[in-house]
Order: structure tokens, then C-alpha cells, then sequence
């Protein structure tokens, strides 16, 4: 009788000790609950649910006349009107004659000189894709300034002959950090619209993403032949439902005064997505009339393609922030793949291996299935393709 009291005094300290516990852990955690619980909650019920962004429209819309026209007409170089080109060639999708299918913005910064020599020699090589794809993709890299004053001259000046010898470099003056990248955007539609306004789609890529270029330029022309104009379109690794990052310590943090609702609009991951030439044209727009303070380059595309009606669509094969796994079977259906440096050379040649697109055969194709599986939904470690995109 005494023993079993005993043990019931136990047992009912040992509960009131795990919920106070759990409760102090509950309480202590609550930010990172809040962070990565709640807000996401909120953010799916609000973007599944409201649903409705009308707010973007009349928010983000610029009132005060700030050398923008609200009509978006007539405007072309206010639209960005402190920044000018340091660095520019206004020439260089009239070259070549043939129609531009793609015009490939790869975000660049100053001092990434070996990334940008293994993109040209790679998948950004323009002669390589003209030769073995018969289509002109042209590459320009996209960069601002060295954000360090006392690195400024010499980082400039090597800028300048590694412009003289490949004359594929577009700058602007401000300086080249995170914070800015939303200026980088606007300048990339800028000068899309200024300079190559007949390119059939544009991309834009971060300059350590790997872009399998002659699957990318099959697909586009697929897109081309079977819609008489392809219209419309925005693809790439689409983010749905996310919220704004409230963690003061976080690169993305966002406060509320810059945007106090729960849930983004739906946006492609910024390391790579396409667009057809009408939503550039769109987007352009948006940028001229719409407050571009909010940094995070691909929530603003979101905001400013949301009030244009445009919407994005997902391709299964667009990485995002993952790496893909490094396999045959994966290489013949891959578009993008983040996180690449000096492996760019040796991704390049097993991708494009022709030993990639010979035919299978029934076996084959069972195999690459099973293979794709095997990585993508029970390997997956690189958190790149969704397990989806091995059925597919
Ligand atoms: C682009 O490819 C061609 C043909 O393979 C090559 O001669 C050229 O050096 C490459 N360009 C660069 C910048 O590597
Ligand atoms: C953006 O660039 C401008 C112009 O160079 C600079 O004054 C500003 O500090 C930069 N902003 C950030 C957040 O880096
Ligand atoms: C843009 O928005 C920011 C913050 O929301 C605000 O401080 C700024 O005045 C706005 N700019 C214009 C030109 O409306
Ligand atoms: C406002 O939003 C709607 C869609 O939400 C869009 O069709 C319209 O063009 C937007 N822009 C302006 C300036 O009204
Ligand atoms: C292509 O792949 C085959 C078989 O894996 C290999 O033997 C060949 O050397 C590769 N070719 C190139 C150019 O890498």
C-alpha cells in the first residue's frame, strides 16, 4: 500500500516536471516556433484562402511624382533615373541577324571573374550553343559596382579588360551587394526592353548555378512550335504561399514597414527562370510605376508580375536553391542546378555527353525511372528536384 503510494507520487511529479519542461521548452522556443510554424500557418492560409493581393496594386504604386510617370509611358531612362551604364553594349543583340531566342542575364558580381570564365566557356558560350543548337542565345553578365571604396579602381580597371576581350559585361553605378539586388533586376529589364526587345524570352541566372543549356533551348523551341506565339509564361522553381522573414539576424529579413502582410505572392526562385518576351515587356512596366524598396530581388518580381496578372508556373526540372544529383538520368531532363563553382567544366561535359540522348530502349527507360526515384525521393539529400519530377 506504502509502495504504491509512493509510486503514484512519483509518477505525478515526473508529469508535472515533463509538462513544466515542455512548457519552458514551448515558451523558450517560441520565436523559432513562431518563425517556422505560425508564420508559415498564416502565410498558407492566407495565400490558399484570401488569396486576393489587391493590396499590391495601390501600396506598392508610386504616388509622389519621383521622375516615374504613373502611366508608365514615355519614361524609358527615368525609370531607374540615379543609376547610369559604367559599362554597356547597346549593340549587342542587333549582331548576329537571326532572330534572338533567348537573351541569358547571369548576375554577376565584380570580382567573380573565375566564375563568369567557366560559365563562357560552358553553358554560357555563345558560339558552342550557335554551332551545336543552331539557335542565337545571347549571355550578358549583369554587375554593379565593388561595395569597397578603396577596392573600387583596381577591381574596375581588371573589369575593363576582361570587357575589352569577351564584350559581354553590363554595369551600373551603384554597389554590387545583396541589398541591391532589386536595382539588378530593374536594370536587367531596363535594358532588355532598351537593347533587345525582340529576344523571344529571357532569362535571368545567378552566376554559381549550372543552366543545361541545350536541354533549356529544346524545350523553348517546343514552346515556340506547338503555341504560334509563346505568350505568357514565367517559369522556373516556384516558391507559393512563402512569408516574409521576420528574424532580425536573417539575410532576408523583411520589417513590417516595408511589407506588413502575412504571405508574398507567388514567385520563381531568383537563381533561374524564364520569361516570354511579353511578361518582360510587363514587368518592365511594373518596375516604372511600383515602389521597388522591398530588396528581395524574386519577392519583388512576384509583387510586380502579381499586379501585371501574371503568374508563374512550375518547371519540375529548375532547381531553385538545391543541387541536382549528378547522374545520366537526371542530365537529360535537367534545366538548372545551384551551387556549382568549379565543377562547372567537368558538369558541363558529362551533361552534354551524347551518350546522355541515345535512346534508351524499354529497359533503359525503366532503369532511369527507378534511378530518378531512388535519388530524388529517397536520397534526397541535395534538396533539388521534387520527387515528383521523377515520374515525369
Ligand atoms: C567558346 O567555345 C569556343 C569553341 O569551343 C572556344 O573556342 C572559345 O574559347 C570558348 N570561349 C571561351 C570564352 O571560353
Ligand atoms: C545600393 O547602391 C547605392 C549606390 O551605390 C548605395 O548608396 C547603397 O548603399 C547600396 N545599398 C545597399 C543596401 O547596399
Ligand atoms: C517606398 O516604400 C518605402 C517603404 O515602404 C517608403 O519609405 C518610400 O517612401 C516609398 N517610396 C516612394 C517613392 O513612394
Ligand atoms: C492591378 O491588379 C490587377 C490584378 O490584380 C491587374 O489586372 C491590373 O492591371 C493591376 N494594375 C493596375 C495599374 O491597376
Ligand atoms: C561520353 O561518355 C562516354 C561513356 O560514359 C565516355 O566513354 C566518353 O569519353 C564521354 N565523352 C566525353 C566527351 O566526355
Amino acid at each position: 500500500m506504502f509502495m504504491n503510494f509512493r509510486r503514484i507520487h512519483k509518477f505525478q511529479c515526473v508529469q508535472l516536471l515533463t509538462t513544466g519542461l515542455l512548457l519552458f521548452v514551448m515558451i523558450s522556443c517560441w520565436e523559432e516556433l513562431d518563425h517556422h510554424v505560425v508564420s508559415h500557418v498564416r502565410s498558407f492560409t492566407y495565400r490558399y484562402l484570401v488569396n486576393r493581393y489587391d493590396f499590391l496594386n495601390s501600396s506598392f504604386t508610386i504616388t509622389t511624382s519621383h521622375g516615374h510617370r504613373p502611366d508608365g509611358s514615355n519614361s524609358v531612362d527615368e525609370g531607374v533615373e540615379e543609376y547610369f551604364y559604367l559599362i554597356n553594349h547597346p549593340g549587342k543583340c542587333q549582331r548576329g541577324g537571326a532572330g534572338v531566342l533567348l537573351l541569358l542575364f547571369v548576375k554577376s558580381s565584380p570580382e567573380n571573374i573565375e566564375q563568369r570564365q567557366a560559365i563562357r566557356a560552358t553553358w554560357g558560350n555563345e558560339s558552342i550553343i550557335w554551332s551545336q543548337l543552331g539557335e542565337v542565345v545571347k549571355v550578358v553578365f549583369v554587375l554593379g559596382m565593388h561595395p569597397d571604396v578603396r577596392h573600387q579602381t583596381r577591381v574596375q580597371a581588371a573589369l575593363l579588360v576582361e570587357d575589352h576581350t569577351y564584350e559581354d559585361l553590363i554595369q551600373q553605378n551603384f554597389a554590387d551587394t545583396f541589398h541591391n539586388l532589386t536595382l539588378k533586376l530593374v536594370m536587367q529589364f531596363q535594358w532588355s526592353q532598351n537593347y533587345c526587345p525582340h529576344a523571344r524570352f529571357l532569362m535571368s541566372a545567378d552566376d554559381d548555378i549550372f543552366v543545361h543549356v541545350p536541354n533549356l533551348v529544346k524545350y523553348l523551341q517546343q514552346l515556340t512550335s506547338s503555341q504560334l506565339v509563346a505568350k505568357d509564361l514565367w517559369f522556373g522553381h516556384v516558391h507559393r504561399g512563402s512569408p516574409p522573414v521576420r528574424h532580425k539576424h536573417s539575410k532576408y529579413h523583411v520589417p513590417y514597414e516595408i511589407y506588413p502582410w502575412p504571405s508574398y505572392p507567388d514567385y520563381t526562385a531568383g537563381a533561374g527562370y524564364v520569361v516570354s518576351a511579353d511578361v518582360a515587356a510587363k514587368i518592365y512596366r511594373a518596375t516604372l510605376i511600383l515602389n521597388s524598396s522591398i530588396y528581395i530581388d524574386d519577392v519583388f518580381m512576384g509583387i510586380c508580375a502579381k499586379a501585371m496578372g501574371v503568374s508563374p508556373q512550375e518547371h519540375m526540372y529548375f532547381s531553385g536553391e538545391g543541387k541536382a544529383p549528378n547522374h545520366p538520368c537526371i542530365y537529360d531532363r535537367m534545366m538548372t542546378s545551384h551551387g556549382h563553382g568549379t565543377d562547372m567544366h567537368s558538369l558541363w561535359q558529362a551533361a552534354t555527353n551524347s551518350t546522355v540522348y541515345t535512346s534508351r530502349g524499354y529497359v533503359g527507360k525503366l532503369y532511369c525511372t527507378a534511378v530518378r526515384i531512388m535519388l530524388l525521393c529517397f536520397l534526397s539529400l541535395q534538396n533539388s528536384y521534387s520527387c515528383l519530377a521523377a515520374f515525369t
